[in-house]
């Protein structure tokens, strides 16, 4: 497996499960107090440029359960926010700790630190990818549904950073994947460009009402991602008739689940009804943000 998570992209279908499997170990032995110290003495430095609750609590907590400690920086704190370039404070890190989280915007602020970083990286969410989060998405859907290959999902909404990783993850382990979003947001380039080399798993629609019929896993995201908070209100009217709600339910399969990275805007892209019929799926989901990624940590900096 490479040094980095930087992107999904950039791992096979056997890196991927392989981390699932080590999730699965790591949550059994977690409820089952046999943890394994297997970063005793390791340090992660976590950089925020963007907020976050269940990122900086999953990954803090994690590090903790496996012996080491975290760093929790945000861009005010470092030189970073002061102008300082990424190839040095990757280099200086590199010096200090075992491993940096990073949250930001650009996805190439992250190459760039994986680039010059002599330690792994991480991706805690850019504009572009959610690796993190689509790990506990898929280890979420195999607990519930005992299978990822054939898994039939829906993603309604924005082509965000987590539907770009979604439709990444989800192909390479052998789902069928529709997204459903507007004219004009539409996932990015270098994800339709991965999915066009599976033309039989993949379909991009403008109806959400085609998107979810058939589904057995119904995902959607937030209308204004951190960073375009400005843009709220024309996306909310671009948006109008892609949530997640009870008529759109009733096409996916009966049992279908529901998954939500979390914050969720109740009566944009989910209506607080299917919400609540669904929270334990998407609790599960948040949980499992800490297994995923101590399994992640404990592979890259183990
Ligand atoms: N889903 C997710 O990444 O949540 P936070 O923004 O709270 O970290
Ligand atoms: N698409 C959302 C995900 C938040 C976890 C955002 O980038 O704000």
């Amino acid at each position: 497996m490479k040094k980095d998570l930087t992107k999904l992209l950039d791992l096979s279908r056997e890196d991927i499960l392989d981390i699932l499997g080590l999730a699965d170990q790591m949550k059994y032995d977690l409820k089952h107090g046999r943890e394994q110290k297997v970063l005793s003495g390791k340090t992660l430095a976590m950089i925020f440029q963007k907020a976050s609750t269940r990122t900086r609590v999953s990954f803090e907590t994690g590090i903790y359960q496996l012996g080491g400690q975290p760093l929790f920086l945000t861009a005010n704190d470092l030189q970073i926010g002061r102008g300082e370039p990424v190839e040095d404070t990757a280099r200086v890190l590199s010096r200090y700790v075992h491993g940096i989280m990073i949250r930001t915007f650009a996805q190439s602020e992250v190459e760039d630190l994986a680039k010059w970083a002599t330690i792994p990286v991480i991706n805690g969410l850019t504009d572009f990818a959610h690796p993190c989060q689509i790990l506990a998405d898929l280890m979420t859907i195999r607990e519930h549904l005992s299978a990822l290959e054939g898994v039939r999902l829906a993603f309604i909404g924005d082509g965000n950073n987590v539907c770009n990783s979604m439709i990444v993850g989800g192909l390479k382990c052998g789902m069928y994947i529709t997204v459903a979003a507007p004219e004009g947001f539409d996932p990015a380039p270098e994800a339709l460009a991965f999915a066009a080399d599976y033309p039989k798993h993949f379909k991009l629609v403008r109806s959400p009402e085609e998107a979810a019929t058939g589904a057995d896993v119904m995902v959607t995201d937030v209308w204004a991602s951190m960073g375009q908070e400005k843009e709220a209100q024309e996306r909310r009217n671009a948006f109008a008739g892609f949530q997640v709600n009870s008529e759109l339910m009733a096409l996916a399969q009966p049992k279908a689940m529901v998954q939500h990275c979390l914050p969720a805007h109740r009566g944009e892209e989910i209506s607080a009804e299917v919400f609540e019929a669904h929270a334990n799926e998407i609790f599960d989901e948040a949980e499992n943000r800490l297994h995923a990624q101590k399994a992640v940590m404990a592979m890259l900096m183990g």
